[in-house]
């Protein structure tokens, strides 16, 4: 059994009180960590402050890293100085970040071996644009953008990645895919990992969908055998949307 993980990616929004609160009204209604993860992803120089009110079941993650651990590479963050503020999760390979700052899947790759480096767990995301999912295109993008993430990603490492599905097209529309068109994406991605792994790691990597989640769907979309957690963006932000879609992930496992 998987255990599900519920990510909340707040992108570039609230200010250090607004995150402050939110924490501080969430972590201490945050499902049981052994039975669900449920982690916030926020801006970097939140880190400190998070991760120190972070309580028992809840845990703080970053949105992007640099691979590099130091050097002249103005504005950017390494994995090293994350892992200094015990960061546990980084997202890795964003739409955003590829689509709006140009990031490579060669990036994305050097960037999972820096995240891994220091122990931080990478959030890989990966999805198509509407066209390409129009042209029947979507399983073609996914397989090239998954072998080129993981390349020289031991079987061992693959227990510390998450996948995130992520159509782009459904990101922040409000159109989400439906529960069967997530699953059949999820589901060729576990089939693809069988392809580069084995059973063993296709059956335990856990691969969560995001793009339009919120406490009205999230119930039917976990029901889905391949979806094992949600990584959320717009309704992440509300604390109590937020508690209840990381109680919705309980409802999986017990
Ligand atoms: P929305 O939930 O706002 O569609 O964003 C999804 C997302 O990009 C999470 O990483």
């Amino acid at each position: 059994m998987r255990k599900p993980i519920i990510a909340g990616n707040w992108k570039m929004f609230k200010t250090r009180d607004e995150a402050l609160y939110f924490i501080l009204k969430v972590s201490t209604m945050m499902p049981d960590i052994d039975k669900v993860d449920s982690v916030i992803l926020a801006q970097s120089p939140l880190m400190r402050d998070l991760v120190k009110r972070q309580g028992e079941n809840l845990r703080i993650g970053a949105q992007n890293l640099y691979y590099e651990d130091e050097g002249a590479f103005t504005g950017e963050v390494s994995g090293q100085l994350l892992a200094s503020y015990n960061v546990d999760y980084v997202v890795i390979g964003h739409s955003e970040r590829r689509n709006i700052f140009g990031e490579t899947d060669q990036e994305v790759n050097k960037k999972i071996k820096a995240a891994l480096k220091h122990n931080i767990l990478p959030i890989l995301c990966v999805g198509e644009h509407l066209e390409e999912r129009e042209n029947l295109q979507t399983n073609q993008v996914l397989s090239t953008q998954i072998t080129a993430a993981l390349d020289g990603i031991s079987k061992e490492q693959m227990a510390n990645i998450v996948i995130a599905y992520e159509p782009i097209w459904a990101i922040g529309t409000g159109k989400t895919a439906t529960s069967d068109m997530a699953d059949e994406s999820c589901g060729f991605i576990r089939d693809l990992v069988k392809t580069l792994y084995d059973d063993i790691v296709s059956d335990t990597i856990r691969i969560q969908y995001g793009g339009s989640v919120k406490p009205e769907n999230i119930d039917e979309l976990l029901s889905k055998p391949n979806i094992d957690g949600a990584l959320i963006g717009g309704a992440s932000l509300d604390p109590d949307k937020f508690i209840y879609m990381a109680n919705a992930a309980l409802k999986r496992v017990e």
